[in-house]
Parts: C-alpha cells; structure tokens; sequence
C-alpha cells in the first residue's frame, strides 16, 4: 500500500516538488492560503507561495528548539488573525520539526481547526516528524506537553531543500533513519550500509526518503491515536530520553537516538533476543555515519533517575521496544534493572 493509501493523505516526495503545493492546495478545494515559515526557510516559502495565481500572504518566524512555546504560538495566531484567515484558509507550513509541530497545532486549533499542509525541509521532518498527524507545543513543564493529532491535507518534502541543511541537521535525521531501517528489514539496513563513506550530497535522498515515509506511514496507520502498534517507533527512545535528560540536553535528540539504539542493542543481547553479529553491525553503521554509540563522562545514576521518572509518568511499568533481527522487533520488554544499568554503563564510557 502506497503512504497515501495508509494516511488518507499525499506524500510528495522528489527533487523539485516545491512548485507543486499549489496545484495541491487547488485539488482540496481550498480558495485561500497563507504561508508561515521557520525564517531560516523563507527563500523556500516564497517559491511556494509565487507558485499560487493571486497574492498570498507569508509570515516569518524565527524559531529553534527552544522557541516551540506558548508566546511563539500566540504569535502564529497573531499572524493568522492579521492575514484574516479562516475556515478556507489553507496553512501552509514550511520548516523543520520546530515548524511543523508548531504551525501544525496553529492550524488545529485555530477557528477549532483550519486545513493544514505540510512543507517538510529538514531531514528529520521529511523522515519522521511530519508524518503521523502529531503537533505539539512545549510547556514550561516539559517537552511537547500541549498538543493535538490532525492530519494534515498533504506533506511536501522536497529533497533538494537538503542541499542547504547543515551537515550537522542532516546526521540528526540518520539515527531515526536507523531506526526505520532496522524495523523494515535486511534490505534497508543494507541499504544505508553502502552509503556510509558517501559524501551526502550524492546520497539517492528521494529514494530514501520515500522509503523511510513508507516505513512510518505504515506503523502509523495501523495505531492513529498511539495505543498500540505506534510503540514500536519507540525502538531507542526508552534509552535516547534518559540519556537527552542526564546530558540537561546537551545531547541532541538524534545523537540521543543513536546512542539509544545501541543500548537497545546492548540490552536485547543480554536479554538474549539479538545476535552479536546484528549488534556488531549496528554499531559499524552508527560508527560510519559518524553518531555517537556513547556520551562519555554522563553519570549512570543520572541516566537511570531519568528513566524512572519516565516510569513514573507512565503507568508505573518500563517497558522496552528491543531489535530482535533486522525486520523484527520486540515490543513491552521489561527488563530486568541490572541489564537495563549495564547497558547505560557502556554507553557512558
Ligand atoms: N510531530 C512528530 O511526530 C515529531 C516527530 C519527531 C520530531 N518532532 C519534533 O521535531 C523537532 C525537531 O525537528 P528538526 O530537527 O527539523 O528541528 P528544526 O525544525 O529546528 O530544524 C533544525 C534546524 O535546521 C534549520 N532548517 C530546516 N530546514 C532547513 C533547510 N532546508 N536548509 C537550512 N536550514 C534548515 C532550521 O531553521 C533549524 O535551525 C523537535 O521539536 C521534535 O519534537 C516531532
Ligand atoms: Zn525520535
């Protein structure tokens, strides 16, 4: 089944797709749009909006990871309420993560709900954060706490865009490309394998991003609202949060997902669900796409007071997802404390 079939909505994936927002904004039927942009962006945005046949208007914002707050929200009402937008109004959003998850909860709930669509511009959002429908705001109490799932009327990631994101933004997409490759299978894996040593310029992006939509599109489809099947993209994050919350965030989220998903490794050995060999090659793929498999000096106890405040919040029980070969994963592992301490210790030092 092809993204579109599974999310009811288009995933635009190419080199040069930008230009075609519009003609998708038509085919919803919707008479008027606005373009808000992460203003690192904007030369993006204004090609998308010169692409409509009448004038739209575009509203820039200076975003980053700290600035998915209510007063950032506030502003995008602002501008919504300025630019009249309305039920017809179509919210064009292009960014990163930082914007899809924020214009996204805009257009949610702004007038109860304005038609959203997504222009992806990182790597990270054309892989992960904008497909699921999910938005979300941070709160002064933590990460993401206010927030709603909604669809949006269609995703645009146009790979070229990447040719302008930093090296550094690129490598934050490749442990959650990891990820997605070890819970689509062999295949994938091998795939990013024999890419490692490739200068990213060269790499076949629209394939791959293609490929890691179709990955998330199909776990998401079967689990909208996050109760069951979703779990599984949680593959690494048990450990990478802890692991972002010891470092006081010094660890960003994508090396926090590498070094995750070698603990998850390290702890599906001991657990005795994954091979050596398998373990041996994640850490290879890690190494050569240049992701930490450890942030050295971060203290144990710090990392295990992190995860069970995590266990608080739940309900009370950690349950990890563990790889059990490339294509398979196993999900509500608990495990048992000195395992789950040995693995943290490992990728500490
Ligand atoms: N909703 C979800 O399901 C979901 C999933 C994963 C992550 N997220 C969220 O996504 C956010 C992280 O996303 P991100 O890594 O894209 O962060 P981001 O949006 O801050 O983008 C990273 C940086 O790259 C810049 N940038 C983006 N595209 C660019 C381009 N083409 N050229 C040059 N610079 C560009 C941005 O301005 C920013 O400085 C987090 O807030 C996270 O919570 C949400
Ligand atoms: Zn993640």
């Amino acid at each position: 089944m092809t993204p579109e079939t599974l999310l009811g909505y288009p995933v635009v994936v190419g080199a040069g797709v930008l230009e075609q927002v519009a003609a998708h904004a038509r085919r919803a039927g919707l008479e008027r749009a606005v373009v808000l942009c992460d203003a690192n962006v904007e030369a993006y945005a204004r090609r998308v909006s010169a692409a409509f046949a009448g004038s739209v208007p575009l509203r820039a914002f200076r975003l980053g990871e700290e600035r998915k707050t209510l007063e950032s929200l506030a502003a995008v009402y602002a501008a919504l309420g300025e630019t009249e937008a309305d039920r017809r109004t179509l919210v064009i959003g292009v960014g990163g993560g930082v914007a899809g998850d924020l214009f996204g909860f805009a257009a949610a709930t702004y007038m109860r709900g304005l038609p959203f669509l997504n222009v992806a511009t990182s790597l990270v959002a054309m892989v992960d954060a904008a497909i699921g429908g999910k938005t979300a705001i941070d709160l002064p109490a933590g990460k993401n706490l206010a927030g709603a799932f909604a669809d949006p009327v269609a995703v645009v990631a146009d790979v070229e865009a990447l040719r302008s994101l930093p090296e550094a933004q690129i490598r934050e997409g490749l442990g959650e490309m990891i990820k997605h490759a070890i819970l689509s299978g062999q295949a994938a894996f091998a795939r990013l394998e024999a890419l490692a040593g490739h200068a990213f310029a060269g790499w076949p992006w629209s394939d791959l991003v293609a490929e890691n939509v179709a990955v998330k599109a199909a776990v998401v489809a079967g689990d909208r609202l996050e109760g069951g099947d979703r779990e599984r993209l949680n593959l690494g994050h048990t450990f990478a949060h802890a692991f972002e919350r010891a470092s006081s965030y010094q660890l960003t989220h994508g090396n926090a997902v590498a070094v995750g998903l070698r603990a998850a490794g390290l702890a599906a050995l001991a657990h005795g669900t994954w091979s050596q060999r398998d373990q041996e090659r994640l850490v290879r793929l890690l190494l050569a796409f240049e992701l930490p498999i450890a942030h050295v000096g971060l203290d144990v106890e710090a990392v295990l007071a992190a995860m069970r405040m995590d266990k608080k919040r739940r309900d009370g029980r950690l349950r990890f997802v563990l790889p059990r070969a490339l294509g398979e994963v196993a999900c509500g592992i608990e495990l048992e404390d000195a395992i789950v301490r040995e693995a943290v210790e490992h990728c500490t030092r």
